[in-house]
């Protein structure tokens, strides 16, 4: 198969979609890869890294997309891309359509095949194409958090760990899932006192028996939070109610009984975040200050890391990539549940429930279509 790798153009994003070690694994099955010239420079990959590894390069993005039948990307597809997306072409990349109507009626238009990362899904639920991105925020939630306590950063200007003789900061996590675990265990290893909440006691128990010491377990109620808080030096809001808007469990009463200088991270902040006072930030300039507490709410906090949320990203995307190329987007979906739940727009019609459901679009069951596609 030809796959095209272009450079990600969304304003700040440096991530790219295949990584040199990727290209030499699909150029094992005589797959041909063009990447376009610097898609790699961003997260630490020169062109010439992959063209060791097999690839050609390109000089634009129009060439990119010309000349592949499957185009690998991290980010959706931009107005300037719209066009480059031809029939039948296989896009596989993060679309989250749902919340772009004019994204979903140019890939419509485009009757290409889009397979959405965020949509793949394993049997039990889990969706391993966003699991790498929150691992990447939940352990930067605490780097950050940490760095806003400093006092030229307005924060307690206290030390997440201590020193001899002097005791830690108090970290609060909110939500014990992917996000929160991973903040928990980084603010544990930096020697912090952890609380982590959350709503599931099976879960709770888990963590209980995984977690160090240093972290104490605890029911998620707005009871435990009210009285938490009170002592925090830094939260980290991690919940997540699938398909719904974040739960406001920290609410705009509750700052005025945190200490000044306290740091509120809200990861959940693309959901709508779980600190009621959040509103979304920009790496450019990532916090705010409301009553004595600094927000730190950064919608794309893996963009700040490139070369690790690309590592961690393409770790995770590239067994998919070579079953498409190997088998061809039909038969790979055929085999491959998880791989078939991510198909959201194929062909001009919409095949993913909650897209159809979004923008009130007529839904077409994906097997109907890939009957077609076998004996067409
Ligand atoms: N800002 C960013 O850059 C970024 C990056 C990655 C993920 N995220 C977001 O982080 C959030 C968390 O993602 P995740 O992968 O950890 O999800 P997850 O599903 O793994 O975990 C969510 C957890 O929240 C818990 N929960 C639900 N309601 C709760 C409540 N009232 N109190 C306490 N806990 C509650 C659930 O039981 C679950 O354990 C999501 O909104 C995700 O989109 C943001």
């Amino acid at each position: 198969m030809i796959i095209g790798v272009p450079k990600e153009i969304k304003n700040n994003e440096n991530r790219v979609a295949l990584t040199p070690a990727g290209v030499a694994e699909l150029a094992k099955y005589n797959h041909t890869i063009y990447v376009q010239a610097e898609a790699g420079a961003g997260s630490g990959f020169p062109d010439e890294a992959y063209v060791a590894a097999g690839a050609r390069i390109l000089p634009d993005i129009e060439s990119v997309y010309e000349k592949a039948e499957m185009i690998v990307k991290v980010k959706e597809p931009i107005e300037s891309e719209y066009k480059l997306i031809r029939q039948h072409q296989l896009v596989f990349t993060y679309f989250h359509f749902a919340s772009s109507q004019s994204l979903t009626q140019a890939m419509l238009e485009s009757k290409a095949v889009c397979l959405a990362y965020e949509t793949v899904e394993k049997a039990d639920r889990s969706l391993p194409l966003l699991v790498p991105m929150s691992e990447v925020a939940g352990r930067m939630a605490v780097q950050e958090g940490a760095k806003y306590l400093e006092k030229p950063q307005q924060g307690r200007g206290i030390l997440l760990g201590g020193v001899p003789g002097v005791k830690p900061a108090n970290v609060l996590v909110l939500g014990g899932g992917i996000v929160g675990t991973q903040a928990a265990k980084m603010a544990a290893g930096l020697g912090a006192n952890v609380t982590l909440m959350d709503i599931s006691l099976p879960r709770l128990r888990y963590l209980a028996d995984i977690m160090p010491a240093n972290v104490t377990t605890m029911m998620s109620n707005e009871y435990n939070i009210r009285d938490q808080i009170r002592y925090a030096d830094l939260i980290v809001g991690a919940v997540l109610i699938p398909g719904a808007k974040a739960p406001h469990l920290v609410t705009r009463d509750m700052l005025k009984d945190m200490k000044p200088g306290t740091v509120l991270v809200d990861v959940a902040v693309d959901q709508g975040g779980c600190i009621e006072t959040c509103q979304p930030t920009t790496h450019e300039n990532p916090t705010y200050v409301i009553d004595h507490v600094v927000h730190y709410c950064v919608a794309n906090m893996p963009g700040a890391v490139p070369y690790t949320s690309t590592l961690a990203l393409t770790n995770a995307t590239l067994p998919y990539t070579l079953q498409l190329a190997n088998k061809g987007w039909v038969r790979a979906c055929q085999e491959n549940e998880e791989l078939k739940k991510g198909l959201n727009v194929v062909h001009g019609q919409v095949v993913y429930q909650g897209v159809a459901e979004a923008f009130d679009l007529p839904f077409y069951p994906v097997k109907d279509i890939m009957a077609t596609q076998v004996t067409a």
